[in-house]
């Protein structure tokens, strides 16, 4: 019989003997008279060396894929005889190609907010953080909001007690700066706001937005003006229209809403703007009665405010039409900024 004959004969034979095993002592016995270091395989790879030199290489190859087969029939009766001894990895293939690792990345959300703030930070503006679970009287007291307005109403804000709050805006964080420090003042602030809205494809009830102060002797509107236009031509490029109009709110006076150009229809009015206009942010002059409430003197120093929600630009600047998507953790959404 030729030797591959009897290498092949001697795979039937262990695996007959190996199904036959009833214990773990008479599997080690086998394993010992096949694989051991003096077992029938380890000397017929001995006596290849003997071989015609022309036979060796196919006759190696044969003996060590049959000791392979071998010695995982053995290790497959091992798992059946004592669950638990080999484990599941009986094989492993060292052909199969990695597994591929997927570095993280930031969120749509973060990326705009970090830009924004990068923004303030080159014109002199320094960042500070706010609280998101915030008082009735940083709310709206302390910023000029009358009991009775509208952004009061119990439909608007999330209230945990009588005074205690979610913050609607960013707001708060203008009374907590200039109650804790004296102007000059530039600083930006990021964060979530809530507000009671239903969620739709423009709403969500958790949202972020950035607050923006700067106050010193002899700020005036041309500085707000000066600020910002230089901010939008930042942030959406050098040929950025940027429209003031007038607005209302209750703790700057004058107001504006700060628009820029439609860049998608060039102004000429489309589903996305209506007007030609895309509204970006608010903003106005610190109203005095504000200053009252810091204890600043109203006559000596003056200063402007704005606030901007992040979802919106963001929004715009990738061309994103559900503001859910957000929220959703959806990670072929994520994956694509
Ligand atoms: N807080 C306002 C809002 O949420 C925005 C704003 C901030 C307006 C600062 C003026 C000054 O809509």
């Amino acid at each position: 019989m030729e030797i591959q004959d009897s290498i092949k004969n001697l795979k039937n034979e262990a695996d007959k003997e190996i199904g036959a095993a009833m214990d773990q002592k008479s599997l080690e016995e086998i394993r010992i008279k096949y694989l051991g270091k003096k077992g029938i395989l380890t000397q017929i790879l001995h006596s290849i060396g003997e071989m015609p030199q022309d036979k060796r290489p196919q006759a190696g190859l044969l003996a060590n894929a049959i000791k392979g087969e071998i010695a995982l029939l053995y290790r497959k009766k091992l798992e059946e005889l004592i669950p638990g001894t080999v484990g599941i990895c009986t094989l492993t293939d060292l052909t199969l190609p990695g597994r591929k690792m997927t570095a993280g990345r930031f969120h749509p959300l973060s990326l705009i907010s970090d830009e924004i703030l990068q923004i303030f930070k080159r014109l002199g503006f320094n960042v500070v953080d706010g609280r998101e679970i915030e008082t009735e009287y940083y709310n709206f007291e302390a910023l000029n909001t009358p009991e009775d307005h509208p952004a009061r109403d119990l439909q608007d804000t999330f209230y945990i007690t009588r005074d205690i709050l979610l913050r609607t805006h960013t707001s708060p964080v203008q009374i907590r700066v200039m109650e804790n420090s004296k102007p000059p003042i530039r600083i930006v602030s990021s964060g979530k706001c809530y507000r009671r809205d239903a969620s739709d494809a423009t709403h969500s009830p958790t949202f972020h937005q950035i607050e923006g102060l700067m106050v010193d002797k002899g700020v005036t509107f041309a500085h707000l003006k000066g600020i910002l236009s230089s901010f939008l031509v930042q942030l959406f490029g050098v040929n950025t229209v940027v429209r003031f109009t007038p607005s209302y709110f209750p703790f700057t006076e004058p107001s504006v809403e700060v628009s820029i150009g439609c860049w998608i229809c060039k102004r000429k009015g489309c589903h996305i703007c209506g007007n030609g206009y895309l509204e970006i942010l608010g903003a106005g002059m610190v109203d005095p009665n504000v200053f009252k409430y810091v204890k600043y003197d109203s006559k000596k120093y003056s200063g402007f405010a704005f606030g901007m929600g992040i979802e919106r630009i963001a929004m715009l600047k990738y061309g994103i039409e559900d503001i859910r998507l957000f929220l959703e953790n959806d990670i072929r959404f994520l994956k694509q900024f």
